[in-house]
């Protein structure tokens, strides 16, 4: 019987995102951080956008260009549409075509009842953000459209579907980037451009840093895994609908909270 000849089996692969541009914001901290790390590290050219945590932002770069990747970090408040410019253009500059952008940057909100929210509260949640997807949008996808290919991932919250008291401002702004992201992935797709939410319970970042470790516990102890997301966590879910291996999937809706709440 003939020896398996190993020279027969290829060992040799590209990284996963060999020659991708992808556009993260709000990378200077948490998921957008830890996203804008694993991406890099699968051979993506990354910009790590941010607006006020320069400091954090250019570690993120340092963390990259450390282990043999390429980055760059740009200061942009997503909500301003001459920012959003000036943003697109220095990235194309650097990297030139954007063929992936990651909607991760979102506003914060007060967290209290319905009653207690005045209209302007409510309105500056709603608004930012859509209007930052929106803006990013307007920008990125003229040149996918000619380009014929272009993937788009917003980071949404489980709390878009499942409502828990003192979140009704998230839940609704979220809710409504869900449909926007759907119409996007609708119109989009003949255009051989892919669109897609990713929902996120609980993760341990920043802006859940005001939380008790027993309300995380009760959290941890509700999800089949037994425990609350870690940025990576998140960042790992991109990556699969990053990748060309996701390339039959649009207009999705994926829950990553370990099972908390399952569609
Ligand atoms: N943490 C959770 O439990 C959780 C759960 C579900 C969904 N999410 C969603 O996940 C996303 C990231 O959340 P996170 O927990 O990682 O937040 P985070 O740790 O508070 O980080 C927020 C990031 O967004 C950036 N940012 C905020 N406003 C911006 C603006 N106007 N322009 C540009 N960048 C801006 C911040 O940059 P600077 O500091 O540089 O301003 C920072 O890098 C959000 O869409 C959030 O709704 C989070």
């Amino acid at each position: 019987m003939a020896e398996l000849s190993t020279k027969t089996v290829s060992t040799t692969h590209q990284p996963m995102l060999a020659n991708r541009v992808i556009l993260v914001t709000g990378a200077s901290r948490g998921i957008g951080a830890a996203t804008a790390k694993l991406l890099a590290s699968h051979g993506a050219k990354v910009i790590v956008n941010y607006n006020k945590s320069a400091r954090e932002a250019n570690a993120v770069v340092e963390h990259i260009k450390e282990h043999g990747g390429s980055a760059v970090a740009i200061k942009a408040d997503v909500n301003s549409e001459s920012e959003v410019k000036k943003l697109i253009e220095s990235s194309v500059e650097h990297y030139s075509f954007i063929d992936t952008t990651i909607l991760n940057a979102s506003p914060s909100f007060s967290i209290k009842s319905f009653v207690d929210y005045n209209w302007h509260d409510f309105e500056k949640k709603l608004v930012g953000e859509l209007k930052s997807a929106f803006l990013i949008c307007k920008e990125v996808v003229p040149p996918m459209v000619q380009k014929r290919k272009g993937n788009i991932i917003a980071i949404s919250t489980g709390l878009s579907r499942h409502p828990v008291s003192g979140f009704i401002a998230h839940s609704s702004a979220k809710a409504a980037l869900d449909a926007f992201v759907r119409s996007l992935a609708f119109e989009l797709g003949p255009h051989g451009i892919r669109v897609n939410v990713i929902a996120p319970g609980l993760v341990e970042t920043d802006a859940t840093a005001f939380m008790s470790s027993e309300q995380k516990d009760a959290f941890a102890q509700a999800a089949p895994l037994r425990r609350v997301a870690m940025p990576e966590d998140i960042a790992g879910a991109v990556l699969l609908l990053a990748s060309s291996e996701a390339r039959f999937i649009t207009g999705a809706y994926l829950p990553v909270n370990g099972g908390t709440q399952m569609v």
